[in-house]
C-alpha cells in the first residue's frame, strides 16, 4: 500500500504491541497489529491493540489528531488490522494497568493505516469463555490470534529450537526419512497412498522412522535425529493425533546407558532453556514390574504418593471370599491408603464404588479407621487378624481411609492406578509445577496379545532382547526382558526407545516368535534383514513425542491445544474438511474403484 510516507516510515522504530516499556516514553514508533478491543470515552478513543507479543493501549485524542484518521478510529471494529504511528507516552496516574506488561504507557495515535477490515466475528478473539470446540477449530485462524494459542505455538518452537541446539552440540545430524514408504510396525494400522504408477501398489505413510534410522546408523552416520511426522490410523484420544511429530533420534556404538544419558541432557536443556527450571539429573528409575506394583500402570505419576499396596499375604486365610477365593484363584488383593480421608460422608464412599464399578471393577471395599471402630461394608466378615493384617500391611492409622480391590493381577493394577490418579487429583495432591520425570526400564520383550493368545512385541520387533536372557528366547520367552525404555513425565508416557537387533540371527528369531516366517520377513522386511548383513553396528534411540511434550510444558490439556492444524477425535480437520471425496477421474488414474457402501457415503 503506497501513500507517499513510506520515507518517513522507515526511519520509525517498528516494534511487538507487547514491547512498549518506560524507557520508550517519547519515542515515535509504529505499531502493526489487530485491533482486540476498542473503547470510546468522552472523545477520547482506546485501542488495545494486539500483535504476537502482546497488547498495547492505543489512544486517539481528537485534539491531537486530525478529524479525518478520528473518524477512521471511530470505524475501527474487533479484528480490524492495522498500522498506528505515535508517541509513546506515560499513562496518567491511576490510569496503568499492572495486569499487563506495557500496563504504563500508551501510544498516542498521529496516523492510522487500515490494511483490512473485518467479518463479523464468529466467536470473541478478546474474551477466552467457552467456545465450541468445533467452531474453532473451523475457524483456526481466527482461533490461532487467541493469546494463549499464540503462547503455545511460540512455546513449541523454542522447545524444537531448544531440542536442535542440544543434539547439534551433541554431534547429531538431521537428517529428513520419506514420507511415502512401506509400512513401520509401530501397532497401529497404516494410512496408505496409492500409487499411480504402480496400478493396485500402496505406499504407507510412516507409523515412525523406526527402520530409516537403523538403516543410518548401519550406513554409519552415527548419530541422527530428526523432528519426524509420524503417522497412525489409531482410536484419537486427548493425547493421541492421528499425525504427530517425534524428537525422533538414533546413535551407533551405545548401550541403554548411553542412550539415557543423551535423552536426559536433552530434556534439563530444554526445560531451562524453555522454562528457565533445573531438571535434577540422573532421572529416578523403576523397572516395569515396580512401576506395576506400586502403581498399577507402566506411565506412574510420581507427582504424588497413595502407592498401591499388596495386602493378599494378610488376607488369603479370611473367610471373606472375595479375598481368599482370589487369592487361591491366583489373583491380588491390593489397597490404597487414603491419610486422613476417615470424614468422607457415605454418599461419596458410594460414588467412589460407583466409579470403580464405571472403570470396569468387580467392586471396591472401603475401611474408614475410626478411633474406637474400623467401618466398612465388610467389617463384620473380617477376622480380628485379618483386619490387623490389611492394616499393617497398608500402614493405616485412626482418622485414614483405605480402599482394597480384588481381581486378577492386570485388573486390579489397571482399577487401582486409575482411581490413584482420580483421587491424587480430587485431593489436590499434585503440586503445581512440578516435573516428575522416570525411566520405566526392564519390560518384557514380548507380551500376550489380548484374544487371540500369541505373542507380540511389547515395544516394536527391532527391540534387543536383554543378553543375559537370551537363552530363554523360545523356551520361555514371556520371561525374557527388552532393551527398552520408556520415559515418563507426570503420568504421561512422552518417549519409547531401545537398543535393537544388530545381529540378523537374534532379529530372525524374534520374527519367528513373533509369527513373522522367514517369506514374510523377506517380503516386508528385506531391506533390513539384508542391511543387518552387512557389519551392522550395535545401536539405538529413543522417540520422545514433541506434541505430548509441549502440551505438558503449556499445561494444556490436549493436543489439539499445541498443535496449528490439528485432527478432530474422528480424524477429520474441520478447516480444510479433510478427508473429503474426490473426483471419479482422480479415482480411475489410480485404478480406484469405491464399493458401493463407500459411494453411497460420499
Ligand atoms: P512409540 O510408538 O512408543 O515409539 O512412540 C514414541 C512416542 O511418540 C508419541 N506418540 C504419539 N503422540 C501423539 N499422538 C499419537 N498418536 C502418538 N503415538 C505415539 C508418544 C510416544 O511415547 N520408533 C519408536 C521409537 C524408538 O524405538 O526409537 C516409536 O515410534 O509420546
Ligand atoms: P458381594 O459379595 O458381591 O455382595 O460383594 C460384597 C462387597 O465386596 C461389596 O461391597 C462389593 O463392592 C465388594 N466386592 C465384590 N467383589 C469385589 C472385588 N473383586 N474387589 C473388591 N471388592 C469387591
Amino acid at each position: 500500500m503506497s501513500d507517499g510516507t513510506e520515507g518517513k516510515r522507515v526511519q520509525l522504530a517498528r516494534m511487538g504491541c507487547g514491547e512498549l516499556r518506560l524507557e520508550h516514553v517519547g519515542q515515535q514508533v509504529a505499531l502493526n497489529g489487530w485491533v482486540h478491543r476498542r473503547r470510546d470515552h468522552g472523545g477520547l478513543i482506546f485501542v488495545d491493540l494486539r500483535d504476537r507479543s502482546g497488547l498495547a493501549q492505543v489512544v486517539f485524542n481528537p485534539q491531537e489528531v486530525g478529524e479525518e484518521v478520528f473518524a477512521a478510529a471511530e470505524r475501527l471494529r474487533n479484528e480490524y488490522v492495522v498500522r498506528v504511528e505515535g508517541e509513546v507516552r506515560k499513562r496518567l496516574p491511576g490510569m496503568e494497568n499492572p495486569k499487563i506488561p506495557t500496563g504504563d504507557v500508551e501510544l498516542v495515535a498521529s496516523r492510522l493505516v487500515v490494511y483490512n477490515a473485518s467479518a463479523p466475528l464468529p466467536f470473541s478473539i478478546d474474551r477466552p469463555g467457552d467456545v465450541d470446540e468445533a467452531v474453532r477449530l473451523r475457524y483456526r485462524f481466527l482461533d490461532l490470534r487467541r493469546p494463549e494459542m499464540q503462547r503455545n505455538l511460540i512455546l513449541r518452537h523454542r522447545v524444537t529450537q531448544a531440542v536442535r541446539e542440544y543434539l547439534n552440540g551433541q554431534g547429531f545430524l538431521e537428517i529428513e526419512t520419506p514420507i511415502l514408504t512401506r509400512s513401520t510396525p509401530e501397532g497401529a494400522r497404516d494410512y496408505l497412498v496409492p500409487s499411480r504408477v504402480h496400478p493396485g501398489s500402496f505406499y504407507a505413510l510412516p507409523q515412525s522412522p523406526q527402520l530409516f534410522k537403523q538403516l543410518l546408523m548401519i550406513a554409519g552416520l552415527e548419530r541422527y535425529y530428526q523432528i519426524a511426522r509420524c503417522f497412525r490410523d489409531e482410536d484419537l484420544r486427548a493425547d493421541r493425533q492421528p499425525e504427530f511429530t517425534q524428537i525422533d533420534m538414533e546413535m551407533a556404538f551405545v548401550d541403554r546407558e548411553d542412550v539415557l544419558a543423551v535423552t536426559e541432557g536433552l530434556f534439563a536443556h530444554v526445560f531451562r532453556e524453555v522454562l528457565g527450571v533445573e531438571i535434577p539429573l540422573p532421572l529416578p528409575r523403576l523397572s516395569y514390574a515396580e512401576a506395576m506394583d506400586r502403581y498399577g500402570t507402566d506411565k506412574p505419576d510420581l507427582r504424588f504418593g497413595l502407592e498401591l499396596v499388596d495386602v493378599s499375604e494378610a488376607v488369603q486365610h479370611s473367610a471373606f471370599r472375595v479375598f481368599s477365593e482370589t487369592v487361591a484363584q491366583g489373583g491380588r488383593v491390593k489397597g490404597i491408603r487414603l491419610p486422613g480421608q476417615a470424614d468422607w460422608p457415605r454418599r461419596r464412599l458410594d460414588q467412589l464404588v460407583a466409579r470403580a464399578q464405571e472403570l470396569g471393577g468387580k467392586g471396591l471395599i472401603w475401611m474408614v479407621f475410626l478411633p474406637d471402630e474400623v467401618r466398612s461394608p465388610v467389617a463384620k466378615f473380617l477376622e480380628p487378624e485379618v483386619l490387623e493384617g490389611i492394616q499393617k500391611a497398608l500402614g493405616v492409622e485412626v482418622g485414614d481411609l483405605a480402599i482394597l480391590a480384588a481381581d486378577e493381577p492386570h485388573a486390579v493394577n489397571e482399577l487401582l492406578g486409575r482411581l490413584r490418579v482420580e483421587l491424587g487429583e480430587r485431593l489436590g495432591l499434585i503440586e503445581p509445577d512440578r516435573w516428575a520425570f522416570a525411566w520405566i526400564v526392564d519390560f518384557p520383550l514380548f507380551e500376550v496379545s489380548e484374544g487371540e493368545g500369541r505373542l507380540v512385541a511389547a515395544h516394536h520387533p527391532f527391540t534387543a532382547p536383554v543378553e543375559e536372557d537370551l537363552p530363554r528366547l523360545e523356551s520361555e520367552p514371556l520371561t525374557v526382558r527388552a532393551q527398552s525404555y520408556d520415559l515418563v513425565l507426570n503420568g504421561v508416557e512422552l518417549g519409547s526407545g531401545s537398543i535393537r537387533n544388530h545381529r540378523m540371527e537374534v532379529q530372525q528369531r524374534i520374527f519367528n516368535l513373533l509369527g513373522i516366517g522367514p517369506e514374510e520377513a523377506q517380503r516386508r522386511f528385506r531391506f533390513l534383514l539384508e542391511a543387518l548383513q552387512y557389519g551392522a553396528p550395535p545401536h539405538g534411540g529413543i522417540a520422545p513425542g514433541l506434541d505430548r511434550l509441549v502440551m505438558l510444558m503449556c499445561g494444556a490439556s490436549s493436543l489439539r491445544d499445541v498443535i496449528a492444524f490439528p485432527k478432530t477425535a474422528s480424524a477429520s480437520c474441520l478447516l480444510t474438511e479433510a478427508p473429503s471425496p474426490v473426483d471419479e477421474a482422480q479415482l480411475r488414474e489410480l485404478n480406484i474403484r469405491l464399493a458401493p457402501e463407500a459411494l453411497a457415503q460420499s
